[in-house]
């Protein structure tokens, strides 16, 4: 898979049909980490072992990387912090054994290295995993205690919802309810697609998921689509954006999210982990790497990944649009594009197949007329450049 940037003269904006909601967060898409699929395999193995320490120690790592420097500010925790049960008082409270001194001392630590702290939450009565409770019907009291603990990010997962309310009046109560604190908080929406998010979720949170869960691997054989099955495969994701057309939704402050992350899985070789990272940048999606971070020393290959400042800078362009599929060839063989802030433009040469060894040698070509920024020109002259091989 190659990338090329073009200086070109004109470039057709792209109609936007999303309104964001701007509170002040989530401008460009977040960058981070997040502790889901870091320790169990996404709970595949189903243990749950998030802690103050992995925190803190996830936190140095990402700065002795220099991780935080090139934009990765999150520090999220997923469904494992809190316990069964709130407290006397019918607030939300943390997992002593785990952490020991609360939440607002994890808080307190991310944001003395200059990061920002999120936590989970979901929107029905219990969480995804192991009944902890949810916030329904506690939407403004979870709100103040998160912000009262100085989150800067939440994530409202869809489990437990067993009332007969919509899912954009659930999420606007929570949205709303967050507004209310005097703290701005990135609301991460993460209804896995249901009900069209793409057409309503900008309009109440900074990022919404578009699917069930991004597992650690390349091809799953379940359904690609919105709550479908139990989660997609990198290139079952691809495909599901491909049908979706992310500059049609996608916009500053209202992000599409097709999940975490997977980088450093050792479930996802090289190739594999390079094109999610390219995927994800191209459609500005959300990078929040969910694995463990800790294990990467700076010449890993997978580190030179996620540390690609030319491939970062197409995530975080300023003209926040998402990259369409232009071209879908029948031997697997696909072309993807996105226009950016200064006019250059972005395309992925894409072998669909790549993880399959016979088509692994397929080449990858589109004729310069078929990307829409050609627009009819000519006698233009243009500058090539692989951003993965940093090679003009
Ligand atoms: C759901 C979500 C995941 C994760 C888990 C936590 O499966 O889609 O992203 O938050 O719940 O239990």
């Amino acid at each position: 898979m190659f990338w090329f940037v073009l200086p070109l003269l004109h470039v057709v904006l792209p109609l936007r049909s999303a309104h964001a909601y701007n509170n002040g967060m989530g401008k460009t898409p977040p960058m981070g980490w997040n502790s889901w699929c870091t320790d169990s395999l996404c709970n595949l193995l189903g243990k749950d072992p998030c802690t103050e320490k992995e925190v803190q120690t996830t936190v140095v790592a990402m700065v002795e990387h220099g991780l935080l420097e090139l934009g990765y500010d999150y520090v999220a925790l997923d469904d494992c912090w809190s316990t069964t049960e709130r407290d006397a008082d019918g607030h939300l409270q943390a997992d002593t054994t785990k952490f020991p001194n609360g939440m607002k001392a994890v808080a307190d630590f991310v944001h003395a290295r200059g990061m920002k702290f999120g936590l989970y939450t979901s929107v029905g009565d219990e969480t995804c995993k192991g009944k902890r409770p949810g916030s329904y019907a506690h939407f403004a009291d979870d709100a103040k205690t998160l912000t009262a603990w100085g989150v800067d990010m939440i994530k409202m997962d869809h489990c437990g919802n067993k009332h007969n309310v919509s899912d954009q009046e659930l999420y606007g109560t929570m949205s709303a309810a967050l507004n209310q604190t005097d703290r701005p908080v990135l609301f991460s929406l993460c209804s896995w697609g249901l009900d069209n998010v793409w057409e309503w979720g900008a309009n109440i949170a900074q990022m919404y998921r578009i699917q069930m869960d991004h597992l650690p691997f390349w091809k799953l054989s379940g359904k690609r689509s919105a709550g479908a099955g139990y989660g997609q495969g990198t290139y079952d994701i691809i495909e599901w954006m491909a049908t979706l057309q992310p500059s049609k939704w996608t916009t500053q402050y209202g992000w599409m999210d097709p999940d975490f992350l997977m980088t450093e899985y050792f479930t996802m070789d090289f190739i594999g982990s390079r094109t999610e990272y390219t995927f994800w940048s191209l459609w500005s999606a959300p990078l929040l790497i969910s694995t463990d971070l800790r294990k990467l020393a700076s010449e890993d290959d997978k580190m030179r990944i996620i540390t690609n400042k030319e491939v970062i800078a197409i995530n975080q362009d300023p003209l926040g649009t998402g990259g369409d599929r232009i071209v879908n060839n029948t031997d697997g063989t696909q072309v993807w594009y996105k226009p950016l802030a200064n006019g250059d433009v972005c395309v992925v040469l894409y072998n669909s197949g790549t993880n399959n060894e016979q088509k692994r040698d397929l080449l990858v070509s589109v004729h310069w007329s078929v990307l829409p920024a050609w627009a009819g020109n000519v006698s233009l002259s243009v500058k090539v450049r692989d951003l993965w091989e940093g090679l003009d």
